[in-house]
């Protein structure tokens, strides 16, 4: 298999330096919770922690869907959940990559019943094509295609979490 950069580690760097500067723009005065979707998102996370210059609190969620790939069931279970009350927080969802929409429809629908004042979703890629349940996104990084990616927290089998880019996986 071979790997081919589809965006670079400058790329990704100076788009997140933008989404932070936009959501510092975008808040008013108070505590933001990012919550990261583990683990794909953990480096999203921790860049655009720094990018933003507001009081930032960091949370993390685990979260499995069932049926991907295939027809996918919708069916998406929490396993590790917030330690945390979201009630009165604006709430800053962080995530990788958003592809059917079922994780972050799920979620979002979730983090709504906690009370909080406001949830938004942030994604670094976007895989528009692929979406079959709605989901309403605050921030984007990059649309891409529907193109196996891995790196910057994606991977295949576990593997190529830690390259600095975005890579497409090809066979
Ligand atoms: C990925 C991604 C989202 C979900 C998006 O997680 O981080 O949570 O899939 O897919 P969807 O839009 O089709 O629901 P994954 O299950 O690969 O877990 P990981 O981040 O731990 O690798």
């Amino acid at each position: 298999m071979a790997l081919k950069t589809l965006i670079t580690e400058q790329q990704i760097q100076t788009r997140i330096a933008e989404i932070g500067a936009q959501i510092d723009a975008d808040y008013p005065e108070g505590t933001l919770y990012l919550i990261c979707i583990l683990k794909g998102a953990c480096f999203f996370l921790a860049d655009l922690a720094r990018a933003v210059k507001r009081d930032a609190f960091i949370e993390f969620m685990g979260i499995s869907s069932y049926g991907k790939g295939k027809t996918s069931s919708g069916e998406v279970k929490i396993t590790k959940d917030l330690d945390i009350s979201l009630q009165d927080a604006h709430v800053l969802i962080v995530e990788d990559i958003i592809d059917s929409g079922v994780t972050l429809n799920y979620l979002t629908s979730l983090l709504q019943t906690r009370k909080p004042k406001s949830v938004r979703i942030a994604t670094l890629l976007d895989k528009p094509e692929r979406r079959i349940r709605h989901v309403d996104v605050a921030y984007v990084g990059f649309q891409i295609p529907d193109e196996f990616v891995v790196g910057y927290g994606l991977d295949y089998a576990e593997r190529y979490r830690n390259l600095r880019e975005v890579c497409i996986l090809e066979p």
